[in-house]
């Protein structure tokens, strides 16, 4: 059995992934704005705005485990897709606050507290390499993301960090991507849309199967490096 902890798991990906461990017999300890759905014996969970930065140390301090094997720090926003001039400062500090700076606050507490941990996952996005009109606030917060797990590696030696692009997952952050967003001003949603309600952009509890499968695989690459899924189901 193994113990991770997750944030961002009452819905998405992270309630995907909730799922799949609880199923594998593994103790789950998930921080999250909302409540998770699942109810289960080996899942602990604590409820907390990650955009209240000041408030995190306090909810880790009663909710981790002395030796994580696997953390996942899922949680995060995408914003609206619109053009970097027109998104307001105040729109990119929440963003970077949940997307970046709870990661940060999190993984400080780790190593301030001696928690060790074998494999930290921060996840990140393609878009954190594509730089494609419209998702301006997102992108900049996921190449942050990016560059902070580098900058982690050696004040974490043993831990081994990745970032990770988990691929299309129908989530409510795909169907805003896919009903939403003008993709003739957007051209990059276009492909979103063409995978959307296909195999292509799997549902969550598909998705966790394969990104929970492919966390080992991982593991072959430097400790710092951004991973995208699609790298390792390629080869
Ligand atoms: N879906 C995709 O195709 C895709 C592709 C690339 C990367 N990603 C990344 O995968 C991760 C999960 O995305 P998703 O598609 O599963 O998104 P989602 O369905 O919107 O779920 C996001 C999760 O993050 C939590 N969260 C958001 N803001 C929070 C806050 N302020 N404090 C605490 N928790 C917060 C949400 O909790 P609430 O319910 O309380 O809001 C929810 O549990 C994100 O980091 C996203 O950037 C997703």
């Amino acid at each position: 059995m193994s113990a991770i902890f997750i944030t961002g798991n009452s819905r998405g990906l992270g309630l995907g992934l909730t799922r799949h461990y609880l199923d594998k017999g593994d103790r789950l300890y998930s921080l999250s704005r909302s409540e998770c759905p699942v109810k289960h014996a080996n899942l602990q969970q604590i409820r907390q705005d990650l955009s209240q930065l000041d408030q995190i140390e306090q909810s880790l301090q009663s909710l981790l485990p002395d030796a994580p094997d696997l953390v996942i720090l899922n949680a995060g926003i995408l914003g609206q897709i619109k053009d970097l001039t027109d998104t307001s400062m105040p729109e990119i500090k929440t963003l970077m606050d949940i997307n970046v700076w709870s990661n940060k606050l999190v993984i400080d507490w780790l190593i301030k507290h001696n928690i060790k941990v074998k494999q930290l996952i921060i996840i990140s996005s393609g878009a954190s390499v594509n730089g494609n009109r419209g998702w301006g606030a997102y992108s900049i917060s996921k190449a942050a993301v990016n560059m902070m797990a580098k900058l982690y590696v050696d004040e974490m030696p043993g831990t081994h960090i990745t970032t990770y692009a988990p691929g299309l997952v129908h989530t409510g952050m795909q169907d805003y991507l896919c009903r939403e967003v003008d993709s003739i001003k957007y051209p990059s949603i276009a492909s979103l849309i063409s995978a959307y309600q296909t195999e292509f952009m799997p549902d969550i509890e598909i998705a966790a199967g394969l990104i929970a499968g492919s966390f080992e695989k991982c593991l072959q690459f430097d400790s710092g490096s951004f991973v995208d899924i699609r790298q390792l189901t390629a080869s």
